[in-house]
């Protein structure tokens, strides 16, 4: 589904990625992990296409789209969510949803009067869909809150929702667990996973939460230093000395396997 074929992203001197590969199959949740600083951020920023890689290719579902725009890879069925949640505070977390665009099917509609009907049916149609995201997500209660008011862990589960708007075929996830308590963590956990098995959603999940990693992520690939450490199962990745080094060197945060 994804290939990422020797990435680099430099700012300055300083590579933040230094030659990344490694691939994504259909259906998996592939879990990256690494020190603070290690680049996975920077690297989702260059799949998902908010500035261009410095070398490398990046290959989505047999085509190359290294040097597509941010709004041409999400239109592929390629959508990222963020470290830090991006709702629009003083909307309703029901509108929050309906704004988010289709991704993949559904024309341009222009909103001038000689197609309000079409219009009317398409608002209809995208207000049920959020509805139903609401439903999945068990969040209808907050339907009408502003999403500004929400908990962390609401606006997690808010920013998967908006996810679920557009016909995403891979979705990377930076931090879901971050800033949630317990109960709404073992939510996102199992919405993930639901997400993944009834509608063929694939991931990449960067994440600090090690019990997230091991029940959801098979592979885990481990980054340190812009590079890609080492790839294989939580247990192989986990008890590999150099992943234990790398955290070890890591002089923000805590130590995290
Ligand atoms: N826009 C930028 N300009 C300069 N340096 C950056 C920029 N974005 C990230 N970095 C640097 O790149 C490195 C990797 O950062 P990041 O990808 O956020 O790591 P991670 O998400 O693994 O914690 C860090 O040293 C960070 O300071
Ligand atoms: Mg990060």
């Amino acid at each position: 589904m994804l290939e990422l074929h020797n990435l680099v992203k430099a700012f300055g001197g300083f590579h933040a990625v230094d030659g990344c590969s490694f691939k994504v199959e259909q259906g998996q949740i592939l879990g990256l992990i690494g020190p603070n600083g290690a680049g996975k951020t920077t690297l989702f920023n260059l799949v998902a296409g908010a500035f261009p890689a410095t070398r490398g290719a990046i290959r989505f579902r047999g085509e190359d789209i290294t040097r597509l725009r941010t709004d041409q890879r999400f239109h592929r069925g390629l959508v990222r969510t963020f470290q830090i949640p991006h709702e629009f505070g003083r909307l309703r977390v029901l509108e929050n949803l309906m704004m988010v665009p289709p991704a993949q099917h559904g024309e341009r509609l222009l909103a001038n009067w000689t197609r309000w009907r079409r219009v009317r049916a398409e608002e209809e149609r995208v207000r049920e869909r959020a509805w139903d995201t609401l439903r999945f997500l068990e969040l209808t209660h907050v339907a009408e809150e502003r999403a500004g008011n929400l908990s962390g862990g609401q606006k997690k589960l808010l920013e998967l929702g908006r996810t679920m708007m557009t016909d995403a075929r891979l979705v990377l996830l930076d931090e879901p667990a971050a800033g949630v308590n317990r109960t709404l963590l073992r939510k996102l956990e199992e919405k993930i996973q639901r997400l993944n098995r009834e509608r063929g959603y694939t991931f990449v999940l960067i994440e600090h939460d090690m019990e997230m990693i091991e029940k959801l992520c098979d592979p885990v690939v481990c980054m340190a230093e812009g590079k890609v450490l080492i790839e294989g199962t939580f247990g192989t990745v986990r008890s590999d000395p150099r992943v234990l080094e790398a955290y070890l060197g890591e002089t923000v945060g805590e130590p995290a396997a």
